[in-house]
C-alpha cells in the first residue's frame, strides 16, 4: 500500500543516516553511496520537460516496454560538486554537460531538458544532498544526470515519454590504484565503437560492450583498456572510462573527436590549460606506435580527473613511462583541481558557485 511504501522510504532514509555516520571520508573510492534526494522530471513527445522536483532517492518504476529497457534509448552525464576550503560549493562547467546531453539526445532521437533546466536540476540535487559533499580535499559529490526513454514502445521507434533524473553519490579516486600510475592494456580484438555509431555522445549503449575486455584486462592486473579504431586497428581512440593524451618533447597530442571518441569536458579543459601553460596541443589521428614511443601518457575524465599512465601493454610488448615528480600530467592535474576547488584563478569562468 501507499502507506507501507512511505514507511519503507522513511526507513530507508533513517538507514541512510546510519550510512552517513559510517562514511570514512578518507577512503571514499568510486562506488555508489545512496544519498538523500534525487531530481525527476518528465516530458512527453513534442513537449518540453515539465518543472521537475526533488524526491527521496529510491527506485524508479518503469514499464517493461520502456524504450530504454528494450532499445537502449538512454544518455548519462557525469559531473562533480566540490567543497572549497572557504566552504563554498562549486560545480565545474555544468553548462557543457547540459549541451552535451542535448547533442546526444538529438543523435538518440530523444527530447532533452533545456540548458537552464539541466543546470538548475544539478544545483538543486547538489544542495539537497549537501551533507554528502566530502570535506575539502577528500573527494567530491559525483552527480549523475540520466535521460531515458520511459514511454512503452514495441515497434522500433523513439519512445513517447522521457524522464530526466539526477542523483548523486560521494566519491574519491576512480581507480583502485588511487593516484598511482595506471597500467593500460591495448585491445585489438574488441572495439569501443565505430564510425557512424554513437561513440561521440554519452549513450548508455557505449558502456556495457566494454565490460568484457575491461574485466579480462583487470583479471590480468591491468587498470583499464585502450581501444583502437575498428577500421585500421592502428589509431588509438580512448580508454573505457576516459580520454587519452600523449606527450612527446613539448607537444601534447590526443585523438581528435571524429564521432568515435567522447567529447570529454575534462579533455577540452585540459587542452585549454595546457595551452595556457604554453604547450602546443594537437588533436589528430594518433597511431598506437606513437603511444608506445611517447615520453608521457595520461588520461582525463570527470570521474578520473587526470591520471598518469605508468605502462602500456600491446601485442605482448610492455613499455614503461617515467613516473614520479616533474610530470606534465601532475602539473595539469594540480592546475585543473586547483581551479575546480577555487584555489587557482578561474580565468575561463568555468567554476559555478551554488
Ligand atoms: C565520468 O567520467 O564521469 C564518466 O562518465 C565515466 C564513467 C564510466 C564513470
Amino acid at each position: 500500500t501507499a502507506q507501507a511504501a512511505s514507511a519503507l522510504q522513511k526507513n530507508e532514509t533513517r538507514l541512510r543516516h546510519e550510512e552517513y555516520a559510517d562514511i570514512d571520508w578518507n577512503n571514499l573510492g568510486f562506488g555508489l553511496r545512496p544519498t538523500d534526494y534525487m531530481y525527476k522530471s518528465k516530458c512527453t513527445s513534442h513537449n518540453t520537460f515539465q518543472q521537475g522536483q526533488l524526491i527521496d532517492y529510491g527506485n524508479v518504476e518503469l514499464s517493461p516496454a520502456a524504450g530504454v529497457l528494450n532499445y537502449g534509448q538512454g544518455l548519462f552525464e557525469g559531473m562533480k560538486a566540490v567543497r572549497g576550503e572557504d566552504g563554498r560549493v562549486l560545480l565545474f562547467r555544468p553548462d557543457q554537460n547540459a549541451i552535451r546531453m542535448q547533442i546526444g539526445a538529438e543523435r538518440m532521437c530523444m527530447q532533452s531538458p533545456s540548458v537552464e533546466q539541466f543546470v538548475d536540476a544539478v544545483k538543486q540535487t547538489a544542495i539537497a544532498n549537501k551533507r554528502w559533499i566530502p570535506p575539502p580535499g577528500k573527494g567530491s559529490l559525483y552527480i549523475r544526470p540520466l535521460l531515458i526513454g520511459t514511454g512503452p514502445i514495441l515497434g522500433l521507434s523513439p519512445a513517447h515519454e522521457y524522464t530526466f533524473l539526477v542523483y548523486a553519490s560521494p566519491v574519491g579516486n576512480y581507480f583502485k590504484e588511487g593516484t598511482a600510475p595506471l597500467n593500460l592494456y591495448v585491445h585489438n580484438e574488441f572495439h569501443r565503437t565505430t564510425r557512424g555509431g554513437v561513440g561521440g555522445v554519452k549513450s548508455i549503449t557505449n558502456y556495457a560492450p566494454v565490460l568484457k575486455p575491461l574485466l579480462r584486462a583487470k583479471e590480468q592486473g591491468f587498470s583499464d583498456v585502450v581501444y583502437l579504431d575498428s577500421v585500421h586497428k592502428k589509431y588509438i581512440e580512448e580508454v573505457s572510462s576516459c580520454n587519452i593524451f600523449l606527450v612527446k618533447g613539448d607537444v601534447i597530442s590526443t585523438p581528435s573527436t571524429i564521432g568515435t571518441i567522447l567529447e570529454g569536458i575534462t579533455r577540452k579543459s585540459i587542452i585549454d590549460i595546457a595551452q595556457d601553460l604554453g604547450y602546443k596541443v594537437v588533436e589528430r589521428l594518433v597511431a598506437i606506435d606513437e603511444l608506445m614511443e611517447a615520453d608521457e601518457v595520461f588520461t582525463t575524465g570527470t570521474a578520473v580527473t587526470v591520471a598518469t599512465v605508468g605502462s602500456i601493454t600491446y601485442n605482448g610488448q610492455r613499455v614503461e613511462y617515467k613516473t614520479g615528480d616533474g610530470l606534465l600530467s601532475q602539473r595539469l592535474y594540480k592546475r585543473l583541481v586547483g581551479i575546480q576547488v577555487g584555489k587557482i584563478e578561474d580565468k575561463h569562468n568555468w567554476v559555478v558557485e551554488i
